[in-house]
């Protein structure tokens, strides 16, 4: 699969919520080319010492040319990141990494946190596909996502620890019941690893497949450095940057 190093133009750079941010980067090889679950690994500033951050593509746009990428403010590199303004440019590889299959005609899409971010794409992607998403967060000021996602979507489901949107609780809670109707044939999920646990357990239980997005630190971010690698279910050893981060759930959870 093709990846480029390119120097992308930052078109606008907001703040959605106190910690998350939204940047659009004019980024014409790699908007053309990136699929649902793929990866940029960007250079944040001018620090050298500083390694490249991976970032889930959010949205690409093959015809304006641009990828938007949606952000939490973690440590040191995204707070050097998020620093970075309107017509700067910033250093990107990518798009890296597997992707999605888009396979079944009623897909569940599960996410949590900040890990709804590569959903938006997939969402996206699997138009017209009637697909729901499940999604939670901490609390109503982090849930900025069911107004990105209303338009793509057959329907949402919402979840905040505090009960301040949605129902109150975590989002697997709601999962038995979605899934004892019997109407979803694809699992997708991206979010914190023991939530994706349950979903896997789960999507194991009712026999429907699941597809997982793993996160590690990365270094390299082109399977150069073995920084990334995660556990197999067969014993061996995978590493996130290329041979994910989009696995069959069976390969990497028991
Ligand atoms: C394939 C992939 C896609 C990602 N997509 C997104 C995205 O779309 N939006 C987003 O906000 N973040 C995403 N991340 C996580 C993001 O890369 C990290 O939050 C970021 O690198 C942290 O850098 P930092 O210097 O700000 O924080 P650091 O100072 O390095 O760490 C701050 C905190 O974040 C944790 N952390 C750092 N890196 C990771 C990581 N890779 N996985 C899990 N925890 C980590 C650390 O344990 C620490 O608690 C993705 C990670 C991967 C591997
Ligand atoms: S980050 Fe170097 S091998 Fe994955």
């Amino acid at each position: 699969m093709a990846k480029y190093q390119e120097g992308a133009l930052i078109l606008s750079h907001e703040m959605i919520a106190p910690a998350l941010r939204k940047l659009v980067l004019y980024a014409p090889q790699m908007a053309t080319t990136a699929t649902a679950g793929q990866f940029i690994h960007l250079a944040v500033g001018d620090d050298s010492h500083l390694l490249r951050r991976p970032l889930s593509i959010a949205d690409a746009d093959s015809s304006r040319k641009t990828l938007t990428i949606i952000y939490k403010i973690a440590g040191k590199g995204t707070k050097q990141l998020a620093t970075r303004q309107k017509g700067e440019s910033i250093d990107c590889m990518g798009p890296l990494g597997q992707a999605f299959t888009l396979q079944g005609e009623h897909p569940l899409l599960v996410g949590g946190g900040i890990g709804i971010a590569p959903l938006l794409l997939l969402a996206k992607s699997l138009c017209p596909r009637p697909s729901e998403v499940l999604m939670g967060g901490r609390s109503a000021e982090d849930m900025i996502w069911p107004a990105l996602f209303e338009s793509i979507c057959e329907k949402l489901h919402v979840t905040t620890d505090d009960g301040t949107a949605g129902v109150k609780g975590v989002n697997v809670e709601l999962l038995p019941d979605l899934l004892s109707k019997g109407k979803f044939d694809m699992i997708y999920t991206c979010g914190p690893k023991p939530m994706m646990a349950a979903v896997a357990q789960l999507a194991k239980e009712f026999h429907i497949p699941c597809q997982v997005s793993l996160e590690e630190y990365m270094a390299c971010g082109i399977g150069a450095c073995l920084s990334c690698t995660c556990a197999k279910t067969n014993g061996g050893r995978a590493k996130i940057c290329t041979e994910g981060p989009v696995f069959w759930s069976t390969e990497v959870f028991d």
